[in-house]
């Protein structure tokens, strides 16, 4: 594909895709968080909005500039997340989920700063599972033919536990990252492979985010009818 002139071969498309990290919050000044730049979710929706998508970028704590020709939505927390997805995805044609979204929050949120005790050991943060998102727009697809992307990040038996998820998810592609010392978090490049249901494997070489993007759309038009 010639880079440059875009095929507009997502015109009169509408994609979803979510980016960054959720943060759930403990108290007023504290949350837990994980560290997804958003860089890719951003890339994604740039490349879907320059092949002629209409674009709706669901966007959790990524410090990065609003990208020109998408609508943006910010959220917090993964139960925002869920709410704004689930609102987003009802004429979506397809749902990229790659937002790395918090398997779980405290089970308490403190409506005052919580304070340290002088002699006494500090108590443990009880969690509670969040909604699993990605699962659950997979079961029920708000459109027929609507198609469901999701993103991993493994440190090993990269292919075996992709696979293993890709079922577990139920999505339409699975796209597989190693993570190691100095790849994908906060990253400008990413080396991944991108399962398919179907038992598609396409990997994609270490590039730019960009690219893998255009691969990611690459297999979603393929797929639309
Ligand atoms: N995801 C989601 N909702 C969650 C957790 C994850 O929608 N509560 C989505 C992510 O956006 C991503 C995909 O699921 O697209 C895979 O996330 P990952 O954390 O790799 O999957 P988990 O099932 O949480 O597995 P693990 O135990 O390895 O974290
Ligand atoms: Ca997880």
């Amino acid at each position: 594909l010639a880079r440059g002139v875009p095929e507009p071969d997502l015109a009169g498309r509408h994609v979803v895709v979510t980016a960054g990290g959720t943060r759930e919050p403990l108290d007023p000044v504290r949350f837990l968080g994980n560290r997804s730049s958003g860089k890719q979710g951003y890339a994604l929706a740039r490349t879907a909005a320059a092949r002629g998508a209409r674009v709706t970028l669901i966007s959790a704590n990524a410090a990065l500039p609003d990208p020109a020709g998408v609508d943006l939505v910010t959220v917090g927390t993964a139960e925002e997340l869920r709410a704004a997805v689930l609102k987003a995805a009802g004429d979506a044609d397809a749902v990229v989920m790659a937002a790395a979204v918090a398997d779980f929050r405290p089970a308490v949120y403190a409506t005052g700063k919580i304070k340290k005790q002088d002699d006494q050991e500090p108590a443990p943060i009880a969690l509670v599972r969040n909604p699993d998102i990605l699962a659950e727009i997979s079961a029920r697809r708000a459109r027929p033919g609507q198609i469901v992307v999701g993103f991993a990040a493994e440190t090993d038996d990269v292919l075996a536990h992709g696979r293993a998820k890709l079922r577990r998810k139920g999505c339409d592609l699975l796209v597989v990252n190693e993570v190691g010392e100095r790849k994908t978090f906060g990253a400008e490049e990413n080396e991944a492979v991108v399962l398919g249901a179907d038992g598609s494997e396409t990997p994609v070489p270490y590039g730019p985010k960009e690219a893998l993007a255009e691969t990611v759309w690459d297999l979603v038009a393929a797929r639309l009818d």
